[in-house]
């Protein structure tokens, strides 16, 4: 993706420095939040932690805290911990809805134990990074709070069918908005806050990580189709085998040319059967629908960008506007 260690490149090399000297940090926080007093369940909530994920979220509260007079405030690290708890917690739920036996290149806790192992240490995770998240006051536990609602709702609408007046790419959206946008979105508000940010200045990155958020959520869709697993760490095709629809499946599925039949009679319903899943996978790969959802991802990254307008010009501004844009093109 970039020669950056960091998951998103920035271009200020002392910022970059910062940052990178600052996720080390953490990292070593988030280990030790992970700590429990029974063994078995300190290595159940270990193991996806440190099985490499990207660091997505406290590198977005770190930079938008770049934004404020106190970037460094302890509180920034907090929040950056915060963050990435409560989405670890997400991801062994998410697994277990899913059905899912990969992630971050490691078995799922689900594949690995089982779904029981796997939801409570979601909870235990959960736990930890609420516990965490009183030390940065009631503010802070409002705006967690609300956000773990929206991104658990997101979670359950998704597994609800639109109505039938509804648009479906409407419903999508706002699946989408739930499930990653919230959080995404909290991870900027939050680093803007921690570091002293006006409320102005906190309400525009809110807005933008809002937005990046979602457009993180739609690549990952992309990715879901386009990847192949030894680049994402997850199966190609979960989605599709799931009949999760997504957005290239969306508007693939507005599509009222007659070639894209036996396309539209594959998606929209589970694929359990390997040979049906394939065929869909690289009928999918092919279809125009691909390009298209790029393009609505590219247009959403303009959008985020504006919010930033609010930013004095140099590397910070800089920074999160080539985040969003590496969001919106990115290939792992
Ligand atoms: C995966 O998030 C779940 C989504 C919201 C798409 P990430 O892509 O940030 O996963 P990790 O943290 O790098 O594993
Ligand atoms: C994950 O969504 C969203 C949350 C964890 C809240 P997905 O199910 O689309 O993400 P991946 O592809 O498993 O990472
Ligand atoms: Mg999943
Ligand atoms: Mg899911």
């Amino acid at each position: 993706m970039s020669d950056s260690p960091l998951a998103m490149p920035v271009v200020d090399a002392a910022l970059e420095q910062r940052l990178v000297a600052r996720l080390a940090r953490i990292e070593e926080l988030l280990v030790e939040h992970c700590r429990a007093r029974t063994p078995f369940v300190t290595e159940a909530a270990t193991h996806l932690m440190t099985a490499g994920g990207k660091r997505f979220r406290p590198l977005l509260v770190l930079l938008a805290a770049e934004a404020g007079p106190h970037p460094q405030a302890d509180e920034v690290d907090t929040a950056a911990c915060v963050v990435e708890l409560t989405h670890v917690a997400s991801l062994y739920h998410d697994d277990v809805m899913d059905e899912a036996a990969l992630r971050r290149g490691a078995d799922t806790a689900n594949a690995r134990w089982d779904n029981h192992v796997a939801i409570l240490t979601g909870d235990f995770l959960f736990g930890k990074s609420s516990e965490l998240t009183a030390d940065l006051g009631p503010d802070a536990v409002r705006i967690q709070a609300q956000t773990f609602t929206s991104l658990v709702e997101g979670q359950i609408l998704e597994t609800v069918e639109p109505g039938p007046d509804e648009d479906p790419l409407a419903h999508y959206l706002e699946v989408v908005a739930g499930k990653t946008g919230s959080l995404i979105a909290t991870s900027a508000r939050y680093g803007a806050m921690f570091s002293g940010a006006s409320p102005e200045v906190v309400e525009a990155l809110r807005a933008y990580g809002e937005i990046v958020g979602s457009t993180f959520q739609l690549s990952d869709d992309i990715l879901d189709i386009a990847s192949e697993s030894h680049t994402s760490g997850k199966t190609p095709g979960t989605d599709l085998r799931e009949g999760v629809p997504t957005l290239p499946s969306l508007m693939a599925q507005a599509s009222t040319d007659p070639a894209d039949a036996r396309l539209l009679e594959l998606l929209g319903r589970p694929l359990t059967d390997d040979a049906e899943h394939a065929e869909a996978l690289d009928l999918l790969r092919k279809h125009p629908a691909m390009d298209q959802a790029r393009a609505y991802v590219l247009g959403q990254a303009t959008v985020a960008k504006q919010h930033l307008e609010v930013l004095e010009p140099g590397p910070v501004r800089t920074a999160l506007a080539s985040f969003v844009d590496v969001v919106a093109t990115r290939s792992a």
